[in-house]
């Protein structure tokens, strides 16, 4: 068995490269991966040396370099991390989100199409679905209704994912999925910048009334799921994932800072991102009762884990953080913190 995944490099395509490697001895996978901001290298040093790894550096836009590597790899499954994934980047520059989220995905499923690829992984996002009042849950037949640019290239990419399937048959598969965290996150996402800024004493931004609900799930849970879906899913099928963890954003980061011992002082309150869904909640019950999924780390777990490896890999983040990030990160916060 032979799994082609493209974005693993960054941070849940890394996480599950490690996962299917360590859990499935037979397994050879190609990695391929741009390596843009948010990819690392690093993230994979545990698999230097292994010969059921490879990693190719590729973008997924190059239809004619994918189109050669599926032609000769011809893996059997693809699976689709690849993808600019941060929402506030997408609102100050969407042409990038496009090219990639969409144009990218069009290039996989066409090479994948010619090469034959027996299924096709859309790792896609419950941002497609948009926003929820005070109650309800996302369902897979909820309306898609995106509202950042991040979302609506997701959006765009699951249609076309859904085409194949229709038009051409393939057996094209879509996971969407709540937010996550843990080890190899990169520091501009909520949870592993609210633990690195207060590992160095720093402000922790928290954006309008700090209100908005998000449902958090631990990355490997995530791996778990689509595992399972690669597995035993349906053809032409979309399966939630999510972690019943609804929490606002101000509960996550004083959850955090409690559990570091830090002090709630750090919290400051900046202008809200604008569009800035209110709420995410995943009903992941198809998931549940098809394939038998459940999550298995809870949150209170998953933020142990997860301070403890940002404390253990300090090197990782502040590479990171002193780099190309730093610049950016001071351009959007400086003037409130
Ligand atoms: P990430 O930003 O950490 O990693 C994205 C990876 O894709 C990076 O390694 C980057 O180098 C690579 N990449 C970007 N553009 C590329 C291109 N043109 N060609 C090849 N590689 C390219 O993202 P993540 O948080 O790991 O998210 C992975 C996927 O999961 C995305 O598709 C995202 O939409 C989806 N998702 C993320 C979450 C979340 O909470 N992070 C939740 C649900 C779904
Ligand atoms: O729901 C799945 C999505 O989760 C994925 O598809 C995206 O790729 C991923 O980035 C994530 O999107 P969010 O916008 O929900 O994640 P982010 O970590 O950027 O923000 C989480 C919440 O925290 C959101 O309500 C905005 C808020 N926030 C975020 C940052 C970075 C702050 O209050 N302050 C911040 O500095």
């Amino acid at each position: 068995m032979k799994i082609l995944v493209t974005g693993g490099a960054g941070f849940i395509g890394a996480n599950f490269v490690l996962y299917m490697h360590e859990t499935y001895p037979e397994l050879r996978l190609v990695n391929v991966d741009k390596l843009t901001y948010a990819g690392n290298l690093e993230n994979l040093a545990e698999l230097e040396g292994s010969e059921r790894h490879r990693f190719i550096r590729l973008d997924i836009c190059d239809s004619a370099g994918v189109e050669e590597l599926l032609a000769a790899e011809r893996p059997d499954a693809l699976v689709n991390f690849a993808a600019e994934s941060h929402v506030d980047r997408s609102i100050e520059g969407p042409d990038v989100f496009v090219r990639t989220n969409v144009s990218g995905t069009l290039s996989l499923l066409e090479g994948s199409r010619k090469a034959g690829v027996r299924v096709f992984l859309q790792i896609s996002t419950d941002e497609v679905y948009g926003t929820l009042g005070a109650t309800g849950f996302f369902t897979e037949s909820s309306s898609i209704c995106p509202n950042s640019p991040y979302a609506a290239s997701k959006a765009g990419a699951d249609h076309l994912v859904r085409a194949y399937h229709k038009t051409y048959g393939m057996d094209t598969r879509i996971t969407r999925c709540s937010n996550n965290y843990g080890p190899y996150q990169f520091p501009e996402k909520l949870i592993p910048l609210m633990m690195t800024n207060a590992m160095e004493g720093l402000p922790l931004p928290v954006y309008g009334d700090g209100l908005h609900v998000r449902d958090w799930i631990y990355v490997t849970d995530h791996c778990r799921a689509l595992d399972l879906v690669l597995a035993h899913g349906k053809a032409g099928e979309i399966y939630n994932i999510g972690g019943v963890e609804q929490r606002t954003n101000l509960e996550t980061v004083r959850a955090i800072l409690s559990t570091m011992g830090a002090d709630e002082s750090l919290i400051r309150f900046i202008p809200d991102r604008p569009g800035h869904d209110r709420r995410y909640a995943i009903d992941s019950s198809k998931l549940r009762k098809e394939l038998g999924w459940k999550p298995l780390v809870d949150f209170s777990a998953g933020i142990e884990k997860t301070i403890a490896w940002y404390r253990d890999h300090q090197g990782w983040w502040q590479r990171i953080k002193s780099g190309e990030y730093r610049h950016y990160y001071e351009k959007k916060y400086g003037k409130y913190l």
